[in-house]
């Protein structure tokens, strides 16, 4: 069983064994240096680990990037009430692959990641939180989670270091918005899965209250090698606001879409022509939303230059995100897609905010109706005044995340939302 695509450009860290199936089990784990990085954290302590981890410049790969070691330090000092990590497994932004793939050939990585993670922040107990439909991936993340229980690197004196952690898996009911991390927290309480309005930050009062870390599953997937390898090691790739390498999932119209592991600074025009072969059919580039479907959408001569790491896609007009590439070429119709990613959006909003709520719902109504022929040019700039109230003025990102394709979408692709006003209008005057 191989990995479908690879390409000679890749830098493979955290992606090393996928498509082996003996990277699955503890020996094959240990085989590739797998729990050397726990036994060194045990070795450093707490405040060592959070030195290389800061030291490393790792930053956190579930969307926002905000620096992993930064975000470990914000943990108070060890009191009353028990601390906890949680791993944020639930991926479900439209176009993202990634997670499940690491857990999937690597589940001890990132077990080993969680042990460390929690080890830094003082936790003895961390739940790596599934998304419901990762059937496969959950089975495969047990059975490993079982024999590292059996070879002592979870539970009750870790190795002999007198340090307890145990590690829970819990499978959620497959809603975007528990993704979230405050989301999260609360569905992982019993509760429903609804975004707290912060502050609090969880540092201070997440889960039930206590102090909590949240982590990506491949922000915790690097971290045993920050420890094997030292975190001025991990410098090497990427570029110095972001260090590293990173899994970029690549979907839509390439020859060969597929999860890449490559430094940050990639060039986006080489990521599509050259390791994912170009696009398909020879047929023309068109556009690329560079971080999951939360971001703004770029055109051509917005992707010429773009370097894929977080300053350079935002110079570019975008965001990285979480690095899920999804490439359009010239048969896309624009409005669809944007109308189509709206939709989800829409669908996944959890309700309580209202420029959210009422928000998503607007904008899916008249993107269908511009689709439909029965649009004006009004209509665009209610589009855009929708956009705006939506955008820094609810609970959690979601609400900005539905307006950011529509404005960026109307600014670069205008003339596609004029041609289908204009059909309409000749349609309507015949
Ligand atoms: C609507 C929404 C959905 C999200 N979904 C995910 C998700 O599926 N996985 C994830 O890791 N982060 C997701 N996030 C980001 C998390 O809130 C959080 O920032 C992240 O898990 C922190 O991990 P990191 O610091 O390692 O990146 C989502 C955020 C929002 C607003
Ligand atoms: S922005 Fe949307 S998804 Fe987020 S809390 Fe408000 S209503 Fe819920």
């Amino acid at each position: 069983m191989g990995y479908p695509y690879s390409h000679e450009k890749e830098v493979r860290l955290i992606s090393r064994g996928f498509g082996d199936p003996a990277a699955r089990t503890l020996d094959g784990w240990k085989a590739m240096g797998g729990y050397e990085g726990l036994e060194k954290a045990l070795e450093v302590g707490p405040s060592g680990v959070i030195d290389e981890v800061k030291a490393s410049g790792l930053r956190g790969r579930g969307g926002a990037g905000f620096p992993a070691g930064v975000k470990w330090s914000f943990m108070p000092e060890k009191g009353e009430r028990p601390h906890y990590l949680l791993c944020n497994a639930d991926e479900s932004e439209p176009g993202t692959f990634k997670d499940r793939e690491l857990i999937r050939w690597l589940p001890h990585q990132l077990i080993e990641g969680c042990l460390i993670g929690s080890y830094a922040i003082g936790a003895e107990h961390c739940y790596i939180y599934l998304r419901g439909e990762f059937f496969e991936t959950t089975q495969v993340l047990a059975r490993a989670l079982e024999e590292a229980y059996a070879a002592g690197y979870v539970g009750e004196n870790i190795l002999g270091s007198g340090v307890t952690i145990d590690i829970t898996l819990h499978v959620g009911a497959g809603a975007y918005i528990c993704g979230e991390e405050t989301g999260l927290m609360n569905s992982l309480e019993g509760r429903r899965g609804l975004p707290r309005v912060k502050p609090p930050f969880p540092a201070a009062a997440g889960f039930f209250k206590s102090p909590t870390t949240i982590n990506n599953v491949e922000t915790l997937s690097v971290v045993p090698h920050l420890l094997t390898n030292g975190g001025e090691w991990y410098r090497q790739w990427g570029t110095e606001k972001s260090p590293g390498t990173k899994l970029f999932c690549v979907s839509g119209h390439v020859r060969k879409p597929g999860n890449y592991e490559l430094p940050l600074g990639f060039p986006m025009m080489e990521l599509i022509e050259d390791v994912c072969g170009g696009i398909r059919d020879g047929n023309e580039l068109k556009a690329v939303i560079p971080g999951g479907a939360s971001v703004p959408i770029m055109n051509v001569s917005d992707c010429l230059e773009c370097s894929l790491d977080y300053e350079g896609v935002a110079k570019a007009g975008s965001m990285l995100g979480c690095a899920s590439v999804i490439v359009m070429d010239e048969t896309t119709d624009i409005v669809k897609q944007v109308r189509r990613l709206v939709q989800f959006f829409s669908h996944e909003s959890c309700g309580q905010c209202t420029p959210c709520r009422e928000g998503t719902t607007w904008l899916t109504r008249i993107l269908s109706r511009i689709e439909d022929g029965r649009g004006t040019e009004q209509d665009l700039d209610t589009l855009l005044d929708l956009g705006e109230q939506m955008t820094g003025t609810t609970i959690c990102v979601l609400s900005d995340s539905a307006a950011a394709p529509v404005a960026s979408s109307i600014q670069k692709f205008r003339d596609e939302y004029l041609a289908l006003i204009r059909r309409g209008e000749r349609v309507g005057a015949a």
